[in-house]
């Protein structure tokens, strides 16, 4: 299990957490070498996994995006310095890499997005850039040169490259010097240029997703929608017969006030917590397969709740859980279910249960490959 030391984590959420950003050195001194830059390389070429490179250096220099999978000679063509390759989700590929979120659990889970990991010889690097994301570098091989700037959003001007999104400008406001064990923590916004100014330079970014308000909301009307009906339909009312065949009147905005009016403020914030739950559970790369073709049955599950009063079981590299008090979440998909049962499925066991959604629910997870039952 991956062990943060010297790190207070009551002071970070009061004090850091999506504020500002925070330096711990030596906070994750079991993980070096965790993996190399030949496991990076590798895990590029898989066509499964999301992989980049990325050449550049300086502000305003020529900088370029290659899309993995990447060939391997690739990594013959590639010049001695000023490149980074970039690995996503890696917590999916790399169990040692995954068993680093459990040091993340005083955070919300539901929020963590994936593990990126970069691999760069002396100058690599993404360039002077922001994220939508909260983010915890962790240096895992060679020295990486952190320059921290401005606050960023929207309206920050951005430079005309269509293959790397980059600052127009950067203000450097402070620099530091990641080596093997730091950790270094950039909430949402902050510019932020990392480079290598040694070879085999390893970092891990531990992301954290924040669904914006157009995400939040297009959800929620996807759901409302999905609610309505084609049968209910505007109706005249005396009053909307306008003397004017071609004006729509005070009574027809009245009447389709009322229409609106079907959307009551329960109906509203009963969505909001299921779109909600459904769109942060949304796996972003789901390119994990397990290969297991067994299909469950709700009698097989019977059988082994006869057996044992208690299953382990474990969560699928690539499965997002979430619950609240009346539904669980799971990749996208919302269940019905008491909070007891959401709880046991999120900390990976299972008791005894005869309720058939539960049971149901159970099944489905574990034919969707989302849940393997433990030895
Ligand atoms: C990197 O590891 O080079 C980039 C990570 C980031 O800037 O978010
Ligand atoms: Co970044």
């Amino acid at each position: 299990m991956a062990i943060l030391s010297n790190f207070d984590r009551e002071n970070f959420i009061k004090h850091h957490w999506q504020q500002q950003s925070l330096f711990v050195p030596q906070c994750f001194l079991a993980l070096t070498h965790c993996i190399t830059g030949d496991d990076l390389a590798g895990l590029a070429c898989d066509e499964s996994v999301e992989s980049r490179i990325i050449r550049g250096a300086g502000l305003h220099g020529d900088w370029s995006c290659q899309q993995g999978p990447l060939s391997e000679d690739v990594f013959t063509t590639l010049p001695e310095q000023d490149w980074t390759l970039l690995v996503q989700g890696l917590d999916q590929w790399d169990e040692t890499c995954r068993n680093i979120l459990e040091a993340f659990d005083f955070l919300p889970r539901w929020r963590l997005e994936d593990i990126m990991a970069s691999f760069a010889p002396m100058g690599g690097g993404v360039g002077p850039h922001f994220d939508y994301y909260d983010v915890f570098l962790i240096q895992v091989s060679g020295t990486r040169e952190w320059q921290l700037g401005q606050r960023c959003n929207e309206q920050t001007p951005l430079q005309d490259n269509t293959q790397v999104k980059l600052l127009a400008q950067f203000d450097t406001a402070s620099t530091i010097n990641a080596q093997p064990g730091d950790m270094l923590y950039i909430p949402a916004g902050v510019a932020h240029w990392g480079s290598a100014i040694t070879e085999d330079c390893i970092t891990l970014s531990v992301g954290f997703r924040a669904p914006s308000e157009k995400e939040i909301i297009t959800e929620v009307l996807d759901d409302l929608v999905e609610q309505l009906s084609e049968q209910r339909r505007y109706q005249d009312t005396p009053a909307a017969i306008d003397p004017h065949p071609y004006k729509m009147n005070a009574a027809v905005h009245e009447n389709i006030k009322n229409i609106a009016s079907t959307l009551t403020p329960e109906i509203i914030e009963q969505s909001l917590h299921q779109a909600f739950g459904r769109l942060v559970t949304q796996p972003r790369y789901s390119g994990f397969d397990s290969g297991d073709e067994k299909v469950w049955d709700i009698e097989e599950i019977n059988a082994l709740f006869a057996k044992y009063d208690l299953i382990n079981l474990q969560h699928a590299p690539h499965a997002r859980f979430a619950f609240t008090q009346t539904h669980l979440f799971v990749n996208g998909d919302s269940f019905e279910v008491a909070e007891r049962f959401s709880r046991q499925l999120c900390d990976q066991h299972i008791r005894l249960t005869t309720n058939a959604t539960e049971l149901a629910s159970l099944c489905y997870l574990l034919n969707e490959g989302l849940i393997i039952f433990a030895e």
